[in-house]
């Protein structure tokens, strides 16, 4: 048995988490998410501001994490770190704290790809979250379809061509006038809509796409915020906002669904796990579900605690790398993009 302290900043989130456990069988001993309500004021993450708010909120997260966890520094295996994809400045500050406190207690250092670990997010909730399975990954800064035969094997099937999944939510949250981030907002939003008002076309979506082609399970999701875009201008925001919602919510949805089941179908894959932030809208949830369910396929989804940023997930793809054999050196160095570790294009 394992026990590993997983640190995250890679964004918005302090968070800190301990967890125990060896293979699948792991349980979560404490979990502490700090999320930096400041930047609600200027509509998005600043990134210097959120460099600065993890200097002074990483220590008291940790020390919160082991108590929570009735453990101190010694009682740990290993300390695994987000060291990759984000904002530089905020990794840097995991990053080095993570090392400090490695040399410092004289446990391992694992680094971690952030996708990675919301790829293993699901599976701290539902134990049936695991290989083989198709996932669908979508979150602020990412949008990724990929086959998983085992953990630490990825193909990657299709990704979005521009924006994110959760970057569409966001900027159609600020054009309809929402708080950031907008996500959960629109969401909320829409369910007043009428469907009928604003049709938007699912984007990327070809019914005589074939498998091979390149937009049978790319995304893109630009276009859309265009139109919804397009379509405020000539509408009356102050009546047709929660309808314009709608739209938009039910055109990405309906992409995202289709382009989900076509990859569970043609891999074979009877279990299909959502990661990311955008992954707890329930609306998409449930639009899955029942639409994967006229394929034989279950679907497994994080709750918001565990879909959105948090060091558990980190933790969990951490130990994952540890049981490998994996150890970073003390000269790991963080970057603003990198390649999920172990994926190849399919
Ligand atoms: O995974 P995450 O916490 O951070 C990144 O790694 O990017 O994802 C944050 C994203 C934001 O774009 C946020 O608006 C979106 O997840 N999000 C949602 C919902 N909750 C969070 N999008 C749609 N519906 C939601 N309920
Ligand atoms: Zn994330």
């Amino acid at each position: 048995m394992t026990r590993i302290l997983g640190i995250e900043t890679s964004c918005d989130e302090t968070s800190a988490s301990v967890l125990e456990g060896a293979g699948d069988a792991v349980a979560m001993r404490s979990l502490v998410i700090l999320s930096q309500d400041v930047h609600r004021v200027f509509g998005g993450v600043v990134p210097e501001i959120a460099s600065r708010a993890h200097v002074t909120s990483i220590v008291p997260v940790v020390e919160r994490a082991l108590l929570d966890a009735r453990l101190t520094a010694r009682d740990l295996d290993a300390v695994a770190v987000t060291h990759a994809p984000g904002l530089v400045g905020a990794l840097l500050v995991g990053v080095s704290f993570g090392k400090s406190f490695a040399f410092a207690s004289g446990v391992p250092l694992v680094a971690v790809h952030h996708m990675e670990g919301h790829l293993f997010a699901t599976s701290l909730e539902h134990p049936g979250a695991v290989p083989p399975f198709t996932a669908l990954l979508i979150s602020g800064g990412h949008t990724m379809l990929l086959d998983v035969p085992a953990w630490g094997d990825y193909r990657l099937l299709g990704a979005t061509r521009d924006d994110a999944a959760g970057e569409a939510f966001d900027k159609v949250g600020k054009l309809l006038g929402l708080p950031y981030p907008g996500g959960p907002h629109v969401e909320k939003l829409a369910r007043e809509g009428d469907p009928a008002r604003f049709r938007f076309s699912a984007p990327m979506l070809r019914s005589n796409a074939a498998p091979g082609d390149d937009d049978y399970f790319d995304l893109s999701f630009s276009g859309l915020k265009t139109a919804v875009l397009n379509a405020s201008r000539g509408a009356d925001l102050a009546r047709d906002r929660a309808s314009l919602a709608r739209g938009f919510q039910d055109a990405l949805i309906t992409a995202l669904v289709e382009k989900t089941a076509r990859a569970a179908v043609l891999h074979g894959r009877g279990r299909v796990v959502l990661g990311g932030g955008v992954a707890c809208n329930r609306t998409l949830q449930d639009a899955m579900r029942a639409r994967l369910a006229e394929e034989d396929a279950v679907l497994f989804a994080p709750s918001a605690r565990l879909a959105t940023d948090n060091a558990a997930m980190i933790a969990r793809a951490g130990l994952f790398r540890f049981e490998r054999g994996e150890r970073a050196a003390l000269d790991l160095n963080a970057y603003a993009s990198l390649p999920l570790p172990g994926v190849i294009a399919a």
